[in-house]
C-alpha cells in the first residue's frame, strides 16, 4: 500500500520514533509511507522534537511536494485546506489512502482515510488474490527514487542549463566508471547512439555492416541512415544473439564494422567477434541498449568493443523520464570525434568540419539517470532473482516440456527481458495471459530481413531460420524489479492453466 501520513500521525510517531507502530508499518514490505512537505511546519510546531529527530522520522518515508496547481485546487475548494490538499495529493499521485488520527476530517473528500489501527488491520488481513501483473510498472519505484530525482531536476531547473552542460558531464563520468570504460558521451537516444557511433567509425555509403536480424529496428535502421548496407547473420538458438561462426563468410572488402546486440540483457559471444574484427580491421560497435550492467567473462557490456551504445528509454533497466542514450569508448580519438558529431560536427562552435547532427542529451534526462544509477545494482540483482524464481516455478509446475527457459550462458545476464520460447502456441498463450491481466510482449514478431522497408536488401523468408523461428516462438514475461513473488506465482499458475487446463 502507498499511504500519505497526516501530520497528526507524524506528531504521534515522533514521541517514540523507534517504537512507533505507524513507522514500523511503513518499514515493512508492502507498505510505503509518504509525507507532504507542507506537513513539516505543523510537525515542528506541534512537538518538542528537534529538527534532527524530524529528519530521522522522514528517513524511512518519502516526501511529496505539491505543485502550485495542487495548492490552487485545494484553495478553490470549500473544505478545510490541509485535508483537501492531502486528499488531492493521494488521488493525483495514485496513492491508496491517507492515514490520520481523525478520519472524520476527510469525510466528503472522496479519499480513503484510515486510522493507524485500521491500516494495521488492512496490512494484517490476507492479501487479495493477484489479478493483474503489468509488464512494466515504472511509478512503483517512485517511493525509492522520487526525492533524489526531484533534487537533481530542481538543481537543473534553477540553473537554467538544460542541454549538455555540467549535469550531463557528471552523469557521463559516473556512467563511464560504471561501465568500466574510459569515456562516455550522453546522446539523445539509443538509436542516435548507434548512428553517431557508426558515423564516428567512418561508416558511410558503399560500406557494409554486419549485424543480427533478430533485434529492435534501430540496430539496422541506423546502419541504413549512414548510407551503408546492413548484412544480416543468423542467431544462436539458445542465446538469441548473433552466431559468430556465421560472420566470417559475410565479410567482404566493403565490410567496415560488426554490431553485435546483447539482446534481452545477455552479452553476445564477444571473443570470436573481436578476433574476427581484429583480423579483418573492422570496428566493433556493441548494441548495449538492453544490457547495462551485464558482463562477458568479467567485463561489462559497453567496454568490450570499440564503442558501446546504450539507451535510456524508460523501459530499459536504467531509463530516463523520456528519450536518452549514451556511447562508451576507451579510445580518446573516438571520444573526441563523438563529442564533435553530437553538436552538428562543430568545433569550435559554428565552425563545421564534418557533418554531424543534433545528438545532444537533455540535462533533465541525465538527472534522472544519475539519480536512478544509485539503485541500478540493487534492481539488477532483483531482476536476476526474479529470473531464478521463474526458472524454479516453471520447473516445479512441470512446464519445461511446453516452454523453453532462457539460460544464462554468459553471466552476468541482467534480464532486461525474461523471454520464453512457447512453440507453436505462443500467440494463443499471449492472448490467454493478456485476458488474465498479465502483460507480456513479443520482442520481436518480424525479423528485420523481412521488414517491408528493407525489401531492397534482397532477403527472403528462409534466409535466417533461427531468427524467423525465434520471432514465431518467443514471449517476454514481466520481470522488472517491481514484480514480486506472488505476481510471479500468478503468472506461472496461468501458464500452467493454459497448457494443462484448470
Ligand atoms: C537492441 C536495441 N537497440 C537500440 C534501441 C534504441 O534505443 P532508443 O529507443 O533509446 O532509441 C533499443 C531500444 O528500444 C534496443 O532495444
Amino acid at each position: 500500500m502507498q499511504i500519505l501520513l497526516d501530520s497528526d500521525c507524524l506528531i504521534q510517531a515522533l514521541e517514540n520514533i523507534d517504537g512507533s507502530a505507524i513507522l514500523n508499518l511503513c518499514r515493512q514490505e508492502g507498505c510505503n509511507g509518504w509525507v507532504s512537505s507542507t506537513s513539516v511546519p505543523a510537525i515542528l510546531e506541534g512537538t518538542k522534537a528537534t529538527r534532527a529527530e524530524v529528519q530521522t522520522l522522514l528517513q524511512s518515508l518519502a516526501v511529496l511536494t505539491p505543485t502550485a496547481h495542487d495548492v490552487d485546487l485545494a484553495l478553490e475548494a470549500q473544505e478545510p485546506f490541509s485535508a483537501t490538499l492531502l486528499a488531492h495529493l493521494v488521488k493525483a499521485s495514485g496513492l491508496d489512502a491517507v492515514v490520520t488520527l481523525k478520519p472524520e476530517n476527510y469525510s466528503g473528500l472522496s479519499v480513503e482515510a484510515l486510522t493507524p489501527g485500521q491500516l494495521q488491520e488492512k496490512l494484517d488481513a490476507p492479501l487479495p488474490p493477484v489479478k493483474e501483473v503489468r509488464l512494466l510498472d515504472i511509478t512503483a519505484s517512485y517511493h525509492q527514487i522520487l526525492n533524489e530525482v526531484e533534487k537533481e531536476m530542481a538543481e537543473t531547473m534553477r540553473s537554467g542549463y538544460f542541454i549538455l552542460g555540467p549535469k550531463v558531464a557528471k552523469m557521463e563520468e559516473r556512467m563511464a566508471s560504471y561501465c568500466q570504460a574510459k569515456y562516455a558521451v550522453g546522446v539523445s537516444s539509443g538509436t542516435d547512439a548507434l548512428l553517431i557511433a557508426l558515423m564516428a567509425a567512418g561508416v558511410g555509403p558503399g560500406d557494409e555492416v554486419i549485424t543480427t536480424p533478430y533485434t529492435f529496428f534501430a540496430t539496422a535502421g541506423s546502419i541504413v541512415r549512414t548510407g551503408a548496407k546492413p548484412v544480416f547473420v543468423d542467431i544462436n538458438d539458445i542465446t538469441f544473439n548473433i552466431k559468430p561462426e556465421h560472420i566470417e563468410r559475410c565479410i567482404t572488402p566493403k565490410t567496415k564494422a560488426i554490431i553485435p546486440v546483447h539482446l534481452y540483457g545477455q552479452c553476445a559471444d564477444m571473443d570470436p567477434i573481436l578476433q574476427l574484427a581484429e583480423k579483418n580491421g573492422l570496428r566493433v560497435i556493441e548494441d548495449s541498449a538492453q544490457s547495462i550492467g551485464s558482463e562477458y567473462k568479467g567485463k561489462p557490456s559497453g567496454s568490450l568493443g570499440d564503442m558501446g551504445c546504450f539507451s535510456f528509454f524508460p523501459a530499459k533497466n536504467l531509463g530516463g523520464f523520456g528519450d536518452g542514450g549514451m556511447v562508451t569508448t576507451n579510445s580518446e580519438e573516438l571520444y573526441n570525434e563523438l563529442k564533435i558529431l553530437r553538436v552538428h560536427g562543430s568545433e569550435p562552435k559554428y565552425y563545421h568540419k564534418v557533418m554531424g547532427g543534433n545528438f545532444r542529451l537533455d540535462a533533465l534526462q541525465a538527472d534522472v539517470v544519475s539519480a536512478k544509477l544509485n539503485f541500478l545494482e540493487e534492481w539488477t540483482e532483483k531482476r536476476r532473482k526474479n529470473a531464478q524464481t521463474y526458472h524454479k516455478l516453471l520447473k516445479d509446475a512441470a512446464m519445461t516440456p511446453f516452454v523453453q527457459l532462457p539460460p544464462e550462458v554468459f553471466p552476468r545476464h541482467v534480464y532486461n527481458q525474461y523471454v520464453l520460447r512457447a512453440g507453436k502456441r505462443r500467440d494463443e498463450l499471449r492472448a490467454f495471459l493478456n485476458k488474465n491481466g498479465i502483460g507480456c510482449e513479443i520482442y520481436y514478431p518480424i525479423p528485420l530481413h523481412l521488414q517491408e522497408c528493407f525489401k531492397s536488401l534482397g532477403y527472403k523468408e528462409g534466409d535466417f531460420p533461427e531468427s524467423e523461428k525465434a520471432a514465431r516462438e518467443t514471449l517476454a514475461l514481466p520481470i522488472s524489479h517491481e514484480v514480486n513473488r506472488r505476481q510471479q506465482e500468478y503468472v506461472v499458475e496461468k501458464i500452467q492453466e493454459f497448457f494443462l487446463g484448470e
